[in-house]
């Protein structure tokens, strides 16, 4: 029998987007009230858990990524009342709750911050008499100028500076804010930029580079990220959650240059898990998908933890767009459910909703887009629940202020009301794949081994008595060529008799 504190080793995780996931208040933009009521959708959908964006207070200048106040919540997100009613909710109906903490850097509109710029407590920032060549993940310069002449760091927006992870201070702020969540029933922490808190010594420059510094990432070593000094702030941190009772957790997001670097991350005495964007940045072929999934349960296996799944989330486009279309999308899912490790999915992926890329310019908030023209809005957009484009697809109560993002025209079919009953709907693939998944605990625990196939063919044979064929080649391939027999629980399209079309995933019970 697993231990129920375990329960993230396998688990399948929900990340809410909250202002864009469902509006209570109606003003056009979502709520910790709009997930509340939303709450028997995701129980019936058959994730484990929740992963809520921040919902703190914020000026928004990087959509709540940039925290003023770590422990309230942002009256446009609702009140620290609503946040308790929805952990309440959530644990009535055995789903875990895992918030997001952001330790690298706080808004400007922080306290200390504001602080700092009238001299008082600068140290707890990195400010400098002169910048170095840094750049920041959002394009241009790391350095801001402050008033007083001097320059701080951001790595990312001029409105996120960047804590000093070297002071006391920040320290113990941050292990006192994980006892405030704690405290208050979360399951769990997303770390935010978990490779990026401890800078090397005397922040050297990286020295010339063609390209920006931003791209390099994740094959070099870069001084402002993954240094030694991050881990020692996870050993601080871990004996932290495991005096709560539980299976309270933390998962790094963490971009490093290879799973063994990430792999440092995890283990019984840091975070307990990492996420694993290889799988995410992987191209829709067999080869890809095999290569990638080999080297991150090796790695996993090495430091004793689960490896992760990811497809999509809030910061690169849906998987239906990247990988090309609704099919691939649907049989990469399917894939990812099968395999051991715990899965993250992103809100509206369950609904098959594209990335939208033609949003106005002028509407566009991710503050990435004034600096490189490259933006995250498109997988933003505010979910369709029901209903019209004119009704805002049911996002908020009738009548409500449109959604803060406008949403395509072609959700109509996309809606949660829509897709409900039909069989072919992208709602029902995930339902029954979470069903599955649940009555085949296996799954989501032990090992894996490939079956010899074609080229563009993985097969996969997991748990006594499960079977994974995905097609990614352009020619059908049948069941009984690849040696296989039984009977189909899920396909991710449709199937013709026993032939596996291009572009699917197919269970079978053997
Ligand atoms: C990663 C978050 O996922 C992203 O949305 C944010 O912009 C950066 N970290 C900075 O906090």
């Amino acid at each position: 029998m697993p231990d129920p504190a375990d329960w993230w080793r396998d688990a399948v995780v929900y990340q809410v987007y909250p202002r864009s996931f469902a509006d209570s208040d109606g003003d056009g933009t979502g709520d910790l009230g709009g997930v509340v009521r939303r709450l028997p959708y995701l129980a019936e959908l058959g994730v484990d858990a929740l992963w809520l964006s921040p919902f703190y207070t914020s000026p928004l200048a990087d959509g709540g990524y940039d925290v003023a106040d770590y422990r309230d919540v942002d009256p446009r997100f609702g009140s620290l009342a609503d946040f308790d009613a929805l952990v309440a909710g959530a644990h009535e109906r055995g789903l875990r709750v895992i918030v997001d903490l952001v330790p690298n850097h706080t808004s400007s509109e922080h306290p200390w911050f504001q602080e700092a710029l009238q001299g008082r407590g600068k140290d707890r920032y990195i400010f400098r008499d002169e910048p170095n060549d840094w750049e920041s993940i959002f394009g241009g310069p790391a350095w801001t100028q402050a008033p007083d002449g001097s320059y701080y760091l951001h790595l990312f927006a001029p409105e996120q500076p960047d804590l000093n992870w070297d002071h006391p201070e920040v320290r113990a702020e941050f292990r006192s804010i994980l006892r405030f969540w704690l405290d208050r029933g979360v399951d769990g922490f997303r770390v935010d930029v978990a490779h990026g808190m401890v800078k090397a010594a005397g922040l050297p420059d990286v020295g010339p580079k063609e390209g920006r510094q931003a791209e390099m990432l994740g094959d070099e070593q870069v001084p402002y990220f993954d240094q030694d000094g991050v881990h020692e702030i996870y050993r601080e941190w871990r004996p932290i959650l495991d005096s709560y009772p539980g299976g309270r957790m933390a998962v790094a997001e963490a971009w490093v240059s290879s799973p063994a670097r990430l792999a440092r991350y995890v283990g019984p005495d840091e975070l307990h898990q990492a996420f694993n964007f290889e799988f995410m940045m992987a191209g829709f072929d067999a080869k890809s998908f095999r290569e990638v999934i080999d080297r991150s349960l090796a790695e996993a296996e090495i430091v004793g933890a689960p490896t992760t799944w990811v497809l999509s989330n809030h910061d690169k486009p849906r998987h239906v767009t990247r990988h090309g279309s609704l099919a691939r999308a649907r049989a990469a899912t399917l894939l990812m459910l099968a395999l051991p490790g715990s899965a993250y999915l992103y809100q509206g992926e369950e609904l098959g909703l594209d990335e939208v890329l033609d949003l106005p310019d002028e509407l566009r908030e991710d503050p990435a887009f004034l600096r490189t023209g490259e933006s995250r809005d498109g997988c933003r957009v505010p979910l369709p629940w029901s209903g019209t484009q004119a009704e805002g697809f049911g996002f908020g109560p009738a009548g409500s202020a449109a959604p803060w993002l406008p949403q395509p025209a072609s959700w109509a079919a996309l809606t949660a009301a829509a897709q409900e009953g039909d069989p072919g709907s992208t709602l029902t693939l995930y339902r029954e794949a979470l069903r599955l998944r649940k009555a085949h605990p296996a799954l989501g625990l032990g090992s894996i081994e490939w079956v010899q196939a074609p080229e563009e063919v993985l097969v996969l044979r997991r748990e006594p008595g499960f079977t994974l064929v995905t097609n990614t080649g352009e020619t059908p391939v049948t069941l009984s060529a690849l040696g296989l027999a039984g009977e189909v629980l899920l396909a991710s399209g449709p199937m013709a008799g026993e032939t596996v079309p291009p572009d699917t995933t197919v269970w079978l019970a053997r």
